[in-house]
């Protein structure tokens, strides 16, 4: 499976994805063929050139709405002959236009266990709501942020003396597990999709 991997920052799960498939190995079940970010000098953009996969930078401040730079994104995602897009700490909110044409082909990561925490901050409000399980959500994308069916979930325990960064961390630790193996099991066609849920290794009759 040929994915486009869209990142704004420092690229931590894109370099679990890199380390766990491997950048050019030709037998992966996942290849990584093109690494997007709409900020410039990012880390993620760094740790894809070290592993020899084609970059592009496209900026959103260069372009004058949402629309314009949603088309410039598709053209360079289809260019690179991609068949799935997988957000990994992209954060751009995306058109109506541009998810519906990515429909059941684009995955994002967030770090809680949807539906609770939709948004950003999720370490923070967790901690205050005081819930005593936490995690990661790997889902295909609606246009609702951080809605859309879900493929596969990790959970981590809050601790009494947890603070937003160290459960961030066991979070994040948990999201370099994750999101290789969600990725693993679309690429093996092991994901359907029936009544807009995921169903992982349901019946195929
Ligand atoms: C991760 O926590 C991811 O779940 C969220 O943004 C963060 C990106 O981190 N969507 P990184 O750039 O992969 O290190």
């Amino acid at each position: 499976l040929k994915v486009a991997v869209l990142i704004s920052g420092r690229g931590s799960n894109l370099q679990a994805l890199i380390d766990h498939f491997g950048p050019v190995i030709t037998s992966s079940p996942v290849r990584i063929v093109k690494v997007i970010s709409n900020r410039p000098d990012v880390g993620g953009i760094e740790r894809a050139k070290k592993a020899g996969i084609p970059t592009a930078v496209i900026d959103h401040k260069t372009f004058p709405d949402r629309v314009a730079f949603d088309a410039t994104l598709d053209r360079a995602i289809r260019e690179s002959g991609a068949e799935l897009v997988v957000l990994a700490g992209f954060m751009r909110l995306l058109t109506e236009g541009f998810v519906a044409a990515w429909r059941d082909r684009m995955v994002n990561i967030h770090p809680a266990l949807l539906p609770s925490f939709r948004g950003v901050d999720t370490h923070r409000r967790a901690l205050k709501r005081g819930v005593k399980l936490h995690g990661a959500t790997v889902h295909f994308v609606r246009h609702e942020t951080d809605t859309g069916p879900i493929i596969a979930q990790a959970a981590v325990p809050v601790l009494a003396s947890d603070t937003p960064d160290t459960l961030g961390a066991r979070v994040l630790a948990a999201e370099h597990k994750l999101f290789p193996l969600a990725l693993r099991l679309i690429a093996e066609g092991r994901v359907t999709i029936e009544d807009d849920r995921a169903i992982v290794d349901g019946r195929t009759e």
